[in-house]
This record gives structure tokens, C-alpha cells and sequence, in this order.
């Protein structure tokens, strides 16, 4: 039977069912494959999160070191890859060089069209293991500074930020990255995972859908919001006149909320009460700010977010801390949402896999509104 309400933006529709994760708004929390994110942050490895995404379980000591090693040999940028993302301007923005990647991953992969179970994980862990590469290198070459090669004594996470700054980081820092990817591993429906899934509803490739993926993902709406939150830090902090952070703060926001603007960082379309992820970035952030003696930065955080909580009673979403923690690390700011690609790569990917298990093309209706049937004179 056909249904002819609209449902703006699907807002509120259940699309299909799904074992990877679950969000529950009414408890804020989020469990993937029946594990507290925030237990999974606490406790795991960004790869054992990885292992449990794709397989459905945590990795017994001996599956994690043979999916270790994998990840590790596959960490060099090819180079074709280098090439390529060489030939792309450093006036484009971080998230097309992603975006473009992907896509260069995919078409030289030997399976480039294999849907097998076995081909798909195959290309997960490639991508996952490979996208790392091209965030530290497109940062550095940006900086004008050379390529820095992978080391595989090093885990995921110490890699990457090995393989951006050329130097090791503290184990704090390293904790608070490995927590980071965690928490934006996965998140059910939303509109990037989505897009993979439609992509895949249609027998296209995995890397085609990973692909539209980092399209989706880009939107200031979506991923691009922890990009977003750093210029909104940068907008209150260089508009700063007379009086306390809490003032600036406040001005600033009554200014932007006069211009009807979207405060980043703020507001999510699932939680109405709170982001299940906050609390825990929200720690790491802390922790990052003492680690590099920044409490002016906290400071603005709070003062924001009471600001937002004082007018329009709208919660930070897992972007807004995760943004100044990025910041507080080195990372320039159009590099954030590329770091959010490297982590939903694992939630992206484990979705494609099981639309293609029982797949059905995913095509929904339009309600015609426009002129009536005419015809040429
Ligand atoms: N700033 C100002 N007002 C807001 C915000 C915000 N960030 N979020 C919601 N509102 C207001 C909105 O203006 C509307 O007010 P009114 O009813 O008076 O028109 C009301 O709250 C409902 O908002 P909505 O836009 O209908 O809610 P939605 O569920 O469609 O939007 C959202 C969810 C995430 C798109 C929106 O909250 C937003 O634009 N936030 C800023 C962007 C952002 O931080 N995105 C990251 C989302 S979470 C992480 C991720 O997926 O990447």
C-alpha cells in the first residue's frame, strides 16, 4: 500500500533494520553490536572497535594480531595515490581530496567490482588502513612538509598522528585521538551512511558508496560541524572587545541567533536530551586542555554551551568537543572531518555489508507538485 505522507527529511521513519549499532534517545545511549560506546572507548583499541564493527564480535588475541598485521602492511600511500593527491590544488578543501581518494582506491583495487563477503573486507581494512596516509600527508603537503612514511611498530592511532607530525605523541594524546575515533565510528542511519547504503541498494561497488559517503559527510549539517565549531571559536575569540569570556561568548551568540544562523556543533536530530558521546569526549577534551595548558580554550567551550543551553535549551552533538580536541592536537581545522572519514570508514563499510545481505533497491516516492500536464503548442 502506498503511503502518501511526506516525511521531510525521513525524519522520523524507520527505514530497515540493522545489527551494528543502536541509539536509543531516550536513555541517550548508543551501543555497538550491544556494547556501550563508552565502555568500547574506555577499554578498546580503535582496531578492536574496527574487528567488532565488521565480524559482530570483540577479536580473540589471536584474530587481533592477524588483523593487525593486515592493517599494517597496507598503511603507505601507493604511488599512484601520492601522485594524484599531488595533483590536486591545496586551495580544495581536505574533504575532496578524501573524497577522491576513495575513489582512487577503488579503481585500483584487483576487485574493484567483487561483491563477495570476502571481497568487501577485504577492501574495508585496505581503506581503513590506507586513509590515515592521505589525511597526514594532505595536511603536511598543505604545510609544504614531506611525506612521513608509516611506522608498523606503532598502533593505529599512534600512527596517525605519527604520520602527520612526524613525531611521537604523548600516550594522553594518543588516548584521546583512539577515544575520538571510537566514538565516530558508527551511528546507525545517519545521512552519510545512508547515502552508502543507497548506493549499495543499487549492486554498485564499495567504494563507489564510500564515496558518496564522504560527499554526505561533508556538509556542515552532518561531519563538516567540527570544522565549524573551530571557526565559531575563532569568530568569538578575534571579535572579543571589553569584558569576560562568558560576555563574548553570549554576544556573539545572541548576534548569531538574531541572524537565524545554525549554531555548529549544536542540536541533533535523534538526541533531543543529549548526545550519548559528549560525556566521554567531553573527558578527553578536559584532559587535552591541562595536557597542553589551555584553559582559555575550555573556558570558551563552557561558555558557549551554557550560552546555548541559557537561550535555546539545544545540547552539544559529539562534533562540538571533538573539535577543539582535534585543535588542541595540531590538526588544522579543514582536516576534522577527514579524521571523522578515517573513523566511519569502519561503521560505513560494515553497513554496506549487510544491505548487500539481504538487499533490497532502496527507491522511495515523490509527491508531484508541479505544474499540470501541458503540452507544447
Ligand atoms: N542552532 C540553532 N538552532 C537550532 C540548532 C542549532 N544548532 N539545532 C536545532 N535548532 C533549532 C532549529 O532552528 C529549530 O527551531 P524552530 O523550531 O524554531 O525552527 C529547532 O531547533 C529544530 O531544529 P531542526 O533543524 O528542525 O532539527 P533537525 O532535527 O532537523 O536538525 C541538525 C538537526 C543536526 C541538522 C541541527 O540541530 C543542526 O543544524 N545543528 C548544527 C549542525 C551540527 O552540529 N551538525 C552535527 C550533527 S551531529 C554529528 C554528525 O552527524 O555529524
Amino acid at each position: 500500500m502506498t503511503d502518501t505522507n511526506i516525511h521531510k527529511g525521513l525524519a522520523g521513519v524507520m527505514v530497515d533494520t540493522t545489527r551494528i549499532s543502536k541509539v536509543n534517545p531516550d536513555t541517550n545511549s548508543l551501543l555497538y553490536r550491544g556494547y556501550p560506546v563508552q565502555e568500547l572507548a574506555a577499554k578498546c583499541s580503535f582496531e578492536e572497535v574496527a574487528y567488532l564493527l565488521w565480524n559482530g564480535e570483540l577479536p580473540t588475541d589471536e584474530q587481533l594480531a592477524e588483523f593487525v598485521e593486515g592493517e599494517r602492511s597496507q598503511r603507505a600511500l601507493t604511488p599512484e595515490l601520492k601522485a594524484v593527491i599531488d595533483a590536486l590544488p591545496v586551495t580544495c578543501h581536505p574533504m575532496d581530496v578524501c573524497r577522491t581518494a576513495v575513489s582512487v582506491l577503488g579503481a585500483q583495487h584487483p576487485q574493484a567490482d567483487e561483491s563477495s563477503v570476502l571481497a568487501n573486507m577485504q577492501k574495508s581494512v585496505s581503506l581503513f588502513a590506507a586513509m590515515p596516509a592521505v589525511v597526514a600527508y594532505d595536511q603536511r603537503r598543505r604545510r609544504g612538509e614531506d611525506l612521513v612514511e608509516p611506522r608498523d611498530d606503532l598502533d593505529y592511532s599512534s600512527n596517525f598522528l605519527w604520520m602527520t607530525f612526524g613525531e611521537e605523541a604523548a600516550p594522553e594524546v594518543v588516548e584521546a585521538f583512539n577515544v575520538s575515533m571510537i566514538l565516530y565510528a558508527e551511528h546507525s542511519f545517519n545521512a552519510s551512511t545512508f547515502t552508502g547504503r543507497v548506493i549499495t541498494s543499487t549492486l554498485s561497488d564499495l567504494h563507489s558508496a564510500v564515496t558518496g559517503a564522504v560527499g554526505a559527510l561533508k556538509g556542515p549539517l552532518h561531519g563538516g560541524a567540527n570544522e565549524a565549531v573551530m571557526h565559531t571559536f575563532e569568530e568569538i575569540t578575534t571579535s572579543a572587545g571589553e569584558g569576560d569570556v562568558a560576555e563574548h561568548a553570549a554576544g556573539w551568540l545572541d548576534a548569531a541567533l538574531a541572524d537565524k544562523k545554525k549554531i555548529m556543533g549544536f542540536g541533533h536530530r535523534v538526541y533531543k536530551n543529549g548526545d550519548s558521546r559528549v560525556p566521554t569526549m567531553k573527558a578527553s577534551l578536559d584532559k587535552m586542555v591541562k595536557h597542553y595548558d589551555r584553559a582559555d580554550l575550555g573556558e570558551l567551550y563552557t561558555a558557549l554551551e551554557s550560552a546555548m543551553g541559557e537561550r535555546k535549551n539545544i545540547l552539544p552533538n559529539l562534533d562540538y568537543p571533538a573539535g577543539p580536541v582535534y585543535h588542541l592536537m595540531g590538526f588544522d581545522t579543514p582536516t576534522f572531518t577527514p579524521l571523522f572519514v578515517a573513523a566511519r570508514i569502519t561503521g560505513w563499510t560494515a553497513h554496506i555489508m549487510e544491505q548487500l545481505e539481504a538487499n533490497s533497491l532502496i527507491r522511495p516516492l515523490s509527491a508531484y507538485d508541479g505544474p499540470e500536464e501541458r503540452h507544447l503548442a
